[in-house]
């Protein structure tokens, strides 16, 4: 009888265990920062699309934000759909294709600042399709934007990169241009199918361009609690990276297409939802695992 009531008393005492398997902690609300910048840069890659690279760069930018971090988000997809999804219209305006075609152009031409206090934006629109056939040609077309961004990046805690679905010439030069890359991985059938192939790009990443570049993390998108399905995919991730898969995960919910419909982040447009808090969480982790200042 003791015995029983002893054994339920530890386990009330270890906590709540988190989807991924550890124990579940809400991390502390960032501190303040007292000045800003440099940023760190960090870029959100899968070469497949629909994963939620777009989803966690705009409530990710949002939720820092909201944290007091100054916070520049890149859209460097040419769909566009983080211009659209923070209410940018992008046609007729400078983008990130401009910045990148001339190098004597100043970063601060192509800045945007958003709705969301703290979050500025680079926006893109069809236009960057065809800034890698121009690159191409050019000295050291994998560092055209780390060097773009050089004359920004001091007045930023924080810089992300909303990258294409593909590892093209564009997503090397967000890779060389960053300090650190988050991967989004929906839990869904073949999550995994490829990223073996994105982690070796990481990786010669490193080697030739970019010492520097360390994974941040692996974020589980779209997850779905209810089902074993869900449920077995995460394991799967977990098995394959460990500590590297974040505590945070993204639930699947029908607010995400709503509010890029509305052309806000979920923080602002539901932001007692499930998915705002989670963003919140992902947010404070990122700051307690040393990622984001
Ligand atoms: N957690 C989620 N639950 C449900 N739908 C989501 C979630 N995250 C993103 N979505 C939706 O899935 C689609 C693809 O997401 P998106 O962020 O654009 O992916 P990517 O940028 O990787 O292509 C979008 O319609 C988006 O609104
Ligand atoms: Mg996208």
């Amino acid at each position: 009888m003791a015995r029983s009531t002893a054994s339920k008393t530890a386990k009330a005492d270890a906590g709540p265990i988190g989807p991924t398997g550890r124990p579940y902690h809400g991390f502390p609300t960032p501190p303040k920062l007292t000045s800003h910048g440099p940023a760190r840069i960090i870029a959100l890659c899968n070469q497949k699309g629909g994963v939620g690279k777009t989803t966690t760069t705009i409530n990710l930018a949002a939720a820092l934000a909201g944290y007091g971090r100054k916070v520049l988000a890149v859209d460097f997809d040419p769909q566009g759909a983080l211009s659209a999804g923070l209410g940018i219209a992008t046609h007729e305006i400078p983008t990130i294709y401009d910045l990148l075609l001339d190098s004597k152009r100043d970063p601060h031409d192509v800045i945007v600042p958003t709705a969301t206090e703290n979050l500025d934006i680079i926006p893109a629109n069809i236009d960057l399709s065809a800034a890698e056939v121009h690159l191409v040609n050019e000295v050291a077309r994998e560092m055209t934007l780390a060097r773009a961004l050089r004359g920004v990046s001091g007045e930023y805690d924080v810089i992300l990169i909303d990258c294409q679905p593909s590892l093209g010439l564009l997503t090397v030069n967000a890779l060389t241009a960053s300090h650190g890359v988050l991967i989004p991985l929906e839990c869904e059938f073949f999550a995994l199918r490829g990223v073996a192939l994105l982690v070796e790009t990481i990786d010669k990443v490193r080697d030739r361009l970019n010492p520097a570049i360390s994974l941040d993390g692996v974020l589980a998108t779209m997850y779905d609690s209810r089902t074993l399905h869900s449920r077995e995919v995460l394991e799967r991730v977990v098995e394959a990276f460990g500590d590297q898969v974040l505590e945070t995960v993204i639930g699947r919910t029908v607010k995400f297409p709503d509010a890029s419909v509305s052309g806000m982040p979920i923080t602002e447009f539901a932001p007692e939802h499930a998915a705002a808090q989670a963003y919140l969480r992902l947010a404070r982790e990122l700051v307690a695992r040393g990622a984001v200042a």
